[in-house]
């Protein structure tokens, strides 16, 4: 694999991503910590994954789990200390893991130093760190949030008689990153975690720090989508340039911009590697598949097709293919559980189809991100009453709703599936009391199925588990490099069942096939020519066939099989 130039470390590993609040729980809180975490670095190396990825773990007051950040340079006293931190740092390199952070800054805490002081006069020296309209230029041009109450971003503040920016919740200012002094303060806390030995950052909404200062009406064309033009700032990409050069630059770190808003056509604009800007980001393509057009929280009607899931990767992967570099996931804290979502959680097809899904990111072009728990299959917990949800979005957007008179049952039902709180229920480690998570009653319930083999301590001893599957299927990536950097071809374009594609490079060629339906399938492999199959892997031993050519490949209901074709 000589001929791959630019082999980096953030290309070939699979990251982890915890959400800590809901992994471990050692002070009987009920809420995760830091040295719960510790005590699951030899599990979390176990998977062969190589990169931890950890929601944000700052001073917070918690308004947006962490998402409002109130000292960027301190550790959230629920979640332990920095000693614990240093700990947790030193643990990993140890194993030889990876840290990247989490980065929210185009908004701070409406408690952070900053907005305290900026909200107290007019001419306060932090005045211009966050984006104020005063009032007396009228009412501010409308602009959409995300959690507010009323879907409003601009909150108007008495003390100095002016509106402030908050595209998320009212706690959540947004930062002014027309100033230099504000955008120098984020560089800086960057290198202060850099110097401590992170190895990279997430970045939050970072397709959103830059707003014309100004704040004209929204131009026609965005058409009421507030998304895209929120991510089409016109000083973003210097910002970008100019963090790289002041931060990102100076270490050997991975960069990974979360980018709502930004599309195939303006990818390279932030990957492509002679720009320095950033190494990868997460487009919304995939996760706004089954939500309606425009919509970010609603379920669309019907169901998503198979071509169209086909196509997002197909577009991606593409654009990618010479310059930048993608990143893979299909879950995150924002969305329900991959399994529940892509796949099919029902007893019948949920273990195959956890497999199968773990085998496509695993074997595609770009880093795959797996979401702490996707590797036993946990599921979405499909709360039936606003009491049992925690998050911020359901809570303030039912309010809406009930203000608004809509049908507060269609929106639980949305809920059920779309909520952010079907991925943050417990880690389910084993079957005694809370999974293993905690001690008391933990911040948000745990899902029964820790009961019926959705643990940890279930699935380790049994070769035949979904955990077994997923350690097979990430040291398989590792021993075949061409899953990582060799070209991608879609086959079957048009077939709404099977998901199939090659894997090549120079000489060696792998074929992949994922059943993404509840019938068994036949398929004739028409469209590549080969002498022999020789299976590498399959989540369905007993109905795994060497693949012989000018046959058929038959694959029962969510079976993933990956060939190497000679
Ligand atoms: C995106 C984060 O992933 C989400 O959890 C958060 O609520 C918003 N940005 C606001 O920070």
């Amino acid at each position: 694999m000589k001929e791959i130039l630019n082999r980096q470390w953030w290309k070939e590993g699979i990251v982890y991503q915890i959400y800590p609040r809901s992994f471990q729980d050692t002070t009987g809180n009920g809420v995760g910590d830091i040295k719960g975490i510790i005590q699951r670095l030899d599990y979390i190396k176990s998977l062969g994954v190589d990169i931890i990825w950890l929601n944000p773990i700052y001073q917070s007051p918690n308004d947006d789990n962490g998402y409002d950040i109130s000292d960027y340079r301190n550790i959230m006293a629920e979640f332990g200390t920095m000693e614990d931190f240093d700990s947790l740092l030193e643990g990993m390199k140890t194993r030889g893991l990876k840290l990247v952070m989490d980065l929210v800054v185009n908004h701070s805490s409406d408690e952070h130093y900053w907005f305290q002081e900026s909200r107290k006069s007019r001419d306060n020296p932090y005045r211009d760190y966050y984006h104020w309209w005063p009032a007396e230029k009228g009412t501010p041009p409308k602009r959409w949030s995300y959690f507010d109450v009323d879907a409003n971003a601009w909150k108007y503040d008495a003390t100095t008689d002016a509106y402030y920016l908050h595209y998320f919740s009212v706690k959540q200012p947004d930062l002014n990153w027309e100033n230099p002094k504000l955008r120098q303060e984020v560089y800086s806390l960057m290198n202060f975690w850099f110097e401590k030995g992170v190895d990279g950052f997430r970045m939050d909404v970072i397709s959103f720090i830059s707003k014309d200062p100004n704040f004209p009406e929204i131009p026609e064309k965005y058409n009421g989508n507030y998304v895209p033009f929120y991510a089409a700032g016109p000083r973003l990409h210097e910002f970008l340039h100019e963090m790289h050069t002041e931060s990102l630059g100076k270490y050997d770190v991975m960069s990974v911009g979360e980018a709502p808003g930004v599309f195939l056509e303006d990818a390279l604009n932030f990957v492509n590697e002679d720009r320095e800007e950033l190494n990868m980001f997460f487009h919304f393509d995939l996760m706004s598949l089954d939500r309606k057009e425009g919509e970010v929280f609603w379920m669309r009607d019907g169901n998503w097709k198979l071509s169209e899931f086909k196509k997002v990767h197909s577009n991606w992967d593409e654009v990618f293919a010479k310059k930048g570099w993608g990143s893979m996931f299909l879950s995150n804290h924002d969305f329900p559980r991959s399994n529940s979502r892509w796949g099919n959680d029902s007893a019948a097809h949920w273990y195959n189809s956890t497999t199968m899904l773990q085998t496509f990111l695993l074997s595609m072009r770009g880093t795959p991100y797996f979401y702490y728990g996707d590797e036993i299959g946990m599921t979405n917990i499909r709360f039936d009453k606003i009491e049992d949800y925690r998050d911020i979005n359901t809570i303030n957007r039912y309010e809406l709703a009930k203000n608004n008179g809509e049908s507060l049952e269609d929106f639980i039902a949305n809920e059920k599936e779309a909520s952010r709180d079907n991925a943050r229920t417990p880690m389910q480690w084993d079957s005694s009391n809370h999974a293993g998570f905690t001690e008391v009653t933990p911040w948000i319930k745990v899902n029964k199925n820790y009961q019926e083999g959705i643990t940890v301590a279930d699935q380790e001893g049994d070769k035949d588990s979904v955990l077994s599957y997923f350690k097979r299927m990430t040291q398989l990536r590792k021993d075949h490099l061409t899953l990582v950097y060799g070209d991608y071809t879609l086959l079957q374009e048009t077939n709404e069942q099977v998901y199939m594609y090659l894997r090549t490079w120079n000489k060696e060629r792998y074929l992949v096939a994922l059943n993404f339906s509840t019938k068994f399938s036949r398929i004739e492999i028409d469209e590549v020519s080969f002498e022999k199959g020789r299976l590498l892997i399959s989540n369905d031993m007993d109905n795994a066939e060497s693949l012989i050519p000018g046959t058929f490949l038959e694959l029962q209901p969510y079976q993933a099989v990956i060939y190497s074709l000679e």
